[in-house]
């Protein structure tokens, strides 16, 4: 039986985020420069949109690349740059076909000029898709999307449209990037490192995580339904006791 076959299709995580990580030691481990494992990893992106647009997931988050990546050699940064606008460019029309909406994460102001510009031209052909949304992280980093929310917040209540006494859990949400959108209910890392990097800080509070030796490049539809199976064998109890889940609401355990 394969992994998709074994996963419960009316217990699926609403929202599954990915760090794509290992595309430089794939490469070196071939002998290659660290841009033909970012030219590799393309593939996986796309097996793993599809994957998850075949199954029903609503939002899927690829984190590309972070602020902390504008500090590496510029000649791997201008490679990334023109990989990533020109692949989103030339899969818009399939996006387009699969009814997949794109959207976009973090500080992209700091794209070159030309990237961003056709950046938000492929957002908006894309705007009105109602299956799958994938949100892409480039050059976002959750400090910085922290950092920018508080400073939102302040002028608001600097204004006066927003009282202190007032601001919430939801406040805060609101005034983050991914608003709208479920937090995560699963984060996939790839490559084996064991940290987040500035990742959806706020959002991942609850979330499961999963890590994986395989390489960004060599990830496929089955290393995505067995992240997914996984998840499904495991008990968020959201700081409850098991037992209160099982008869709260009167839902059966384990209704993730
Ligand atoms: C992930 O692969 C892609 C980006 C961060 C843009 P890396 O380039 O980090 O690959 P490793 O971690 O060096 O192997
Ligand atoms: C995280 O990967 C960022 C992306 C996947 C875009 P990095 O490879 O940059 O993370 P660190 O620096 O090893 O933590
Ligand atoms: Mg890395």
């Amino acid at each position: 039986m394969t992994y998709k076959e074994k996963i419960d299709k009316s217990r699926l995580p609403a929202h599954v985020a990915i760090i794509m990580d290992g595309n430089g030691r794939w490469a070196k481990q071939r002998g290659y420069d660290r841009i033909v494992g970012h030219q590799n990893g393309v593939t996986s992106v796309r097996e793993t949109t599809e994957a998850a647009a075949e199954i029903g997931i609503k939002y899927l988050t690829l984190y590309a690349f972070s602020t902390e990546n504008w500090g590496r050699p510029k000649q791997e940064v201008d490679a990334l740059m023109e990989l990533l606008v020109g692949t989103i460019e030339k899969e818009t029309p399939t996006l387009n076909k699969n009814n997949v909406r794109l959207l976009a994460i973090g500080d992209l102001a700091r794209l070159p000029e030309g990237a961003e510009k056709k950046l938000r031209n492929c957002l908006k052909q894309t705007e009105n898709n109602t299956g799958l949304s994938l949100v892409l992280a480039l050059s976002y980093s959750s400090r910085w999307e922290i950092t920018a929310a508080v400073k939102a917040m302040c002028q608001e209540v600097k204004a006066g449209s927003l009282n202190p006494d007032d601001i919430s859990d939801e406040t805060v949400s609101s005034h983050l990037n991914t608003c709208n959108m479920p937090d995560p209910d699963l984060l996939i890392r790839t490559s084996g490192e064991l940290r987040i990097s500035n990742f959806l800080l706020w959002q991942l509070a609850y979330t499961e995580l999963y890590f994986t030796e395989t390489h960004w490049p060599d990830f496929r539809k089955e290393n995505f339904y067995q992240a997914i199976y996984e998840y499904q064998q495991r008990e968020r109890r959201f700081g409850k006791q098991s037992e209160q889940l099982t008869t709260e609401n009167g839902e059966p355990k384990n209704n993730l």
